[in-house]
């Protein structure tokens, strides 16, 4: 029997690392998950700093990438002047895809480019910590008003399912404790102390690397860890804390001393985010910092760039995932998982 497929408008906003890497695997992806799900993805829209691009018949984005990434790409082929709302006005509503930088501090400019899309009936699915993270309860209102989902895979660990495992798969579970590696340029460092270099060498072979970035202090300093925590505490825990409620120490006053001390034990230093109960035993203490896990702790053996989280719950034991693509095209992957499961759920 012929199958209608369900037609799904893409907006794009953001064209760095994460964006050229989604716009690049919609136009590898697009046979195979009209085939599978029965999605028909059109990228309609590109949203950039500098302008904006749209096609009703839908854009190339691995031909688009390729142009941009040129010195002399064509940048009149960017409209200068199409306000985002003129932009998603144009066609039925699909999914807005936020790839834009995510400050902590302001926000924006992600926050304001999903509430728009959001108010216009559009469901989002951002990579960005900054606005998911810390207007979790207020974005997560905006969608149940407007009768559209947000998702935030991408945001929490790239490609290591944490939110779900979390909300999905532990459904009817009551969850104890969490404890995630959520951050791949901490563990990497650690890791690369652990087999005996000082903390500046192993973070400056991460930098040559393109592992951790020029100003490494979000992810050194613990903040990163700290904004996937309170995703992961809000969606699965369902409480309402921000960043402010995390008690946040990083990696960059840990001694190699204390590291290779810990290795000569057998045992391993980890940037660990955790959720626990608190004394009292009704609501939450939200930690990252460095801890000593024993061997025989599950996420003992997450090493390099790797991540890992376990949820301990009162039904259904420890279950702990790890592994998964740390760098842009496994955040792509988590933002076109995010999109499938948007559709067909
Ligand atoms: N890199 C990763 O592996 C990774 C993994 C998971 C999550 N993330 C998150 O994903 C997001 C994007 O990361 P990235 O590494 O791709 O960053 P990036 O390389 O800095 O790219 C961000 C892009 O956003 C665009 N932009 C800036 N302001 C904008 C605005 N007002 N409107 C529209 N576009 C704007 C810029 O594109 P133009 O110059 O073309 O305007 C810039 O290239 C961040 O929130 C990051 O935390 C990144």
């Amino acid at each position: 029997m012929p199958r209608n497929d369900k037609d799904v408008a893409v907006v794009l906003a953001g064209l760095g690392q994460v964006g050229k890497a989604f716009a690049r695997l919609i136009a590898e992806k697009s046979g195979p998950v009209r085939s599978r799900y029965g999605l028909n993805l059109r990228l309609v829209g590109i949203v950039r700093k500098r302008g904006t691009l749209y096609s009703q018949e839908g854009l190339d984005g691995a031909s688009l990438v390729s142009e941009a990434e040129r010195p002399a790409g064509r940048p009149e082929a960017w409209l200068k002047d199409l306000p985002l709302s003129d932009l998603l006005g144009k066609c039925k509503p699909g999914v807005l895809v936020d790839c834009t930088p995510s400050s902590i501090r302001t926000r924006e400019p992600g926050l304001g480019i999903i509430r728009e899309a959001l108010c216009m009936g559009w469901h989002v699915a951002t990579a960005g910590q900054g606005p998911r993270g810390l207007e979790y309860a207020g974005l997560k209102e905006a969608a149940r008003r407007a009768g559209v989902d947000i998702r935030c895979s991408a945001a929490t660990a790239a490609a290591l399912p944490t939110l779900d495992v979390g909300v999905i798969s532990l459904a009817g579970a009551e969850v104890l404790k969490i404890e995630g590696i959520l951050n791949g340029t901490s563990n990497y460092i650690l890791t690369r102390m652990e087999e005996g270099m000082s903390y500046g060498q192993a973070l400056g072979e991460a930098q040559a690397k393109g592992i951790a970035e020029p100003d490494p202090s979000l992810d050194v300093g613990g903040w990163d860890t700290a904004c996937k925590l309170v995703i992961i505490a809000n969606a699965v825990l369902g409480t309402a804390v921000g960043l402010k409620d995390v008690g946040v120490e990083g990696i960059d006053e840990t001694s190699d001393q204390a590291v290779r001390a810990a290795a000569g034990q057998g045992r391993a230093v980890k940037l660990l985010g955790g959720c626990l109960k608190d004394e009292a035993g009704t609501g939450w203490e939200l930690r990252v910092g460095p801890a000593v896990l024993d061997p025989d702790h599950p996420l003992f053996g997450v090493r390099g760039t790797s991540k890992g989280i376990t949820f301990t719950t009162d039904t259904m034991g420890a279950v702990t995932v790890s592994g998964g693509k740390s760098d842009p095209r496994g955040a792509a992957a988590a933002i076109l998982k995010d999109i499938i499961n948007i559709c067909i759920l």
